[in-house]
């Protein structure tokens, strides 16, 4: 009887509406965010309240578990718990040329500017399962500069990563990606297929659209800067934080950009209640593209630095 309880209570369960919580609820909530913060070091504490609500109610009803509190034993004491949090926790939703328009925009603003460098440097933070850094990676190839450009693309999701190392994709992507791509390049000689190998199920990137990309586990809660990137991009991620988090991603991607560094937020973020707004001149307000007006601080003496914090380009 139990058990059919459980399973129609499983079967009613609507994720995408947002849970209506108790004040014990809450204070539960707060506890388990301290557990796993203390733990395991991965501090959700920041991150925007009703994302909170959302993900950390999909996990205890994954558990099938009825208080927040109980899921604390079950992450300390089972092997895989944490990582199936993680999971919930990270939204991995992403495809190639994701908003084709912000694509084309920096396309025409900022590779001619980029045409000027000898060397670029791409950060790409939050790049889920990879089609984003693939998408760059494209674009650079496209424009004749992916030769003297090296990517760096960072998540704090390690089986996202996994994927994305491995630059396999269906069939579904495959079109959405063909498809996003000539909105992003209008008709051209080159298409889509010219960047994978294709067979009945699946594509795989090129071996050598793979070999200028670093694949990367970076934590934007607590792991510190990617020191001189000619461009971040950070796109769809910082929604998922709270203002004073927002924050410290800014002050974080503005240390790590050199001078007159783009930072790309897209369409769903912006800086302006950054107290650094004044270090950025807006390239495009509609895809929010920015870029730095003043010196990057000395990597030297920056107290973010990568080495200290604990993040790591592997
Ligand atoms: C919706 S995806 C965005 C993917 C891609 N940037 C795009 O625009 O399509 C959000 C990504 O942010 C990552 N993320 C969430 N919190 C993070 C954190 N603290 N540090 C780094 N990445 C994080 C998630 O794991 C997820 O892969």
């Amino acid at each position: 009887m139990k058990d059919e309880r459980d399973r129609k209570k499983h079967d009613e369960f609507k994720p995408w509406v947002d849970p209506v919580l108790s004040e014990t609820d809450i204070f539960e909530m707060e506890l388990l965010l301290d557990a796993i913060a203390r733990r395991f070091g991965y501090d959700f504490r920041q991150y925007s309240e009703d994302v909170l609500k959302r993900r950390l109610n999909l996990y205890r009803h994954e558990c099938q578990a009825e208080y927040f509190s109980e899921l604390i034993p079950n992450l300390l004491h089972q092997p895989g718990a944490m990582r199936h949090l993680l999971q919930c926790m990270s939204v991995t939703v992403t495809e190639f040329f994701r908003d084709p328009s912000f694509f084309k925009q920096f396309n025409q603003m900022v590779v001619p500017i980029l045409r000027t460098y000898p060397f670029i440097t791409f950060w790409c933070a939050g790049c889920a399962t990879g089609e984003e850094a693939y998408s760059w990676a494209i674009l650079l190839k496209e424009a004749g500069l992916l030769d003297r450009c090296r990517i760096y693309a960072t998540d704090i999701n390690e089986d996202a990563l996994n994927e994305a190392k491995e630059g396999v994709y269906s069939q579904e992507h495959f079109e959405k990606a063909c498809h996003n791509f000539d909105l992003t390049f209008g008709k051209k000689d080159s298409n889509f297929h010219d960047y994978c190998q294709q067979n009945y199920h699946a594509i795989k990137m090129s071996d050598n659209l793979q070999s200028y990309i670093t694949f990367a586990q970076h934590n934007l809660v607590q792991d510190g800067v990617f020191g001189e990137m000619t461009v971040v991009s950070c796109r769809n991620v910082m929604i998922y934080f709270n203002r004073t988090l927002k924050q410290r991603c800014i002050d974080l991607f503005n240390a790590s950009l050199t001078s007159q560094g783009y930072l790309c937020l897209g369409e769903s973020e912006a800086i302006d209640y950054s107290e650094l707004e004044h270090n950025f001149v807006t390239i495009d307000r509609h895809c929010r593209i920015y870029q730095t007006t003043t010196p990057a601080p000395d990597s030297n003496e920056d107290p973010l630095s990568l080495e200290d914090s604990g993040g790591s380009i592997r």
